[in-house]
């Protein structure tokens, strides 16, 4: 009896470690010192193992790449659909991963059509008031925290964004427009009275080379506190390339930490095709390039911004098959930890040197 015990025991420890082994070592989230989040998609989580087994073991926390946009949510007026955001809060919940909720109000083309046909402020207010309140509500205690409203300010001018389409003559929602520049402010009120314990984050992409960005962001910020106007953390998309200047990323980083908020870096992707070109294959120079930029950001992040402010890196995905970048510049890119067959990158060897561990 004793025997066979002492024989299931050895069997059982062997098989986890040659088990651990084959997964390639370390996990990110057992070394890092802040949360390790990947954007997370339900669909992928259920039909592919692998994907699902890399995040369970290397994240700390997920944001829903879609599933919780109002795209998703409300794309008819008066139709919540919670089925797809609330199938990944079950499995975070079983994983004990933590949810960053994104985004409560977003300007883009993928906007209801609906709510882009509103011309009339207070109409246009009072249906995201709604918004706000039912989703903050059906979400409150299981959602940590929010973006609540996504990339405010435009990529010229810096100031709110005020445009009905787009470059390529899509519709968009004119926030700025509409409801006046001072929306966001009202967007964050909205949301804390929705979810009082939820913690409100500001999320935008290229304030690493928009500085004009960079400062109304700040100066935002510092309206807000002013005001007493719920604010908690910013977020720092971070969409960059092997070429984005370090000046520029630590520049923000320094900013964001100086505010004393929540500082994530919430969507990190590094494209290793700078030309766009559809055919792109990267070399070894690039690989190289990509790990070192992984490296940077992982390293500035925990040495520019004090531990308690660090709410944590999340990058765009898990691997390179299920990266956002080559349908958006329509082109060739491999721009995340692990590759189209989800194996591990020099990128991935790149974040482990920035945590310092290896
Ligand atoms: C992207 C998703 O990854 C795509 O699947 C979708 O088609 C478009 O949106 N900034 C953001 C994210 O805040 O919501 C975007 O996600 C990427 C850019």
């Amino acid at each position: 009896m004793q025997i066979r015990f002492v024989f299931c025991l050895v069997f059982l420890l062997y098989s986890q470690t040659s088990h651990a082994q084959s997964e390639g070592g370390l996990s990110l989230s057992s070394v890092s010192p802040f949360p390790v989040g990947f954007a997370v998609d339900p669909v992928l989580l259920k039909s592919d193992r692998v994907f699902r087994e890399l995040f369970i073991k290397h994240g700390d926390g997920l944001t829903a790449t879609n599933s919780m946009k109002p795209s998703r949510i409300i794309r008819e007026k008066g139709r919540y659909h919670f089925e797809e955001a609330d199938a990944l809060i079950d499995f975070a919940v079983k994983n004990n991963k933590r949810v960053h909720g994104h985004t409560l109000v977003w300007f883009n083309e993928s906007a209801p059509r609906w709510l882009k046909e509103i011309r009339d402020s207070a109409t246009l207010e009072n249906n995201l008031r709604e918004y706000i309140r039912v989703v903050g509500e059906h979400f409150r205690g299981k959602v940590k925290s929010w973006d609540v409203v996504n990339e405010v300010f435009d990529d010229l001018a810096g100031d709110v964004r005020i445009a009905d389409y787009n470059e390529k003559g899509a519709a968009l929602l004119n926030l700025g427009g509409v409801l006046g520049k001072d929306y966001a402010a009202r967007m964050f009120q909205y949301a804390h009275q929705a979810d009082p314990e939820a913690l409100l984050f500001y999320n935008d992409y290229g304030q690493e080379t928009n500085p004009g960005k960079l400062n109304h962001i700040i100066r935002m910020v510092k309206d807000f506190k002013a005001r007493g106007i719920p604010i908690h953390g910013l977020g720092i998309q971070m969409h960059i390339n092997i070429d984005t200047p370090e000046s520029g990323i630590e520049k923000v980083i320094a900013s964001f930490a100086a505010t004393g908020l929540q500082v994530h870096i919430s969507e990190l992707d590094v494209s290793m095709n700078t030309g766009k070109t559809k055919q792109f294959r990267p070399g070894a120079a690039q690989f190289l390039q990509q790990k070192q930029k992984y490296r940077f950001v992982v390293e500035t992040y925990r040495r520019l911004v004090p531990a308690s402010q660090q709410y944590g890196i999340t990058t765009w995905g898990v691997g390179d098959k299920d990266s956002w970048i080559p349908q958006f510049c329509n082109c060739s890119d491999f721009p995340l930890l692990f590759d189209q067959e989800y194996q591990p990158k020099p990128a991935l060897e790149g974040y482990f040197e920035g945590v310092g561990t290896k």
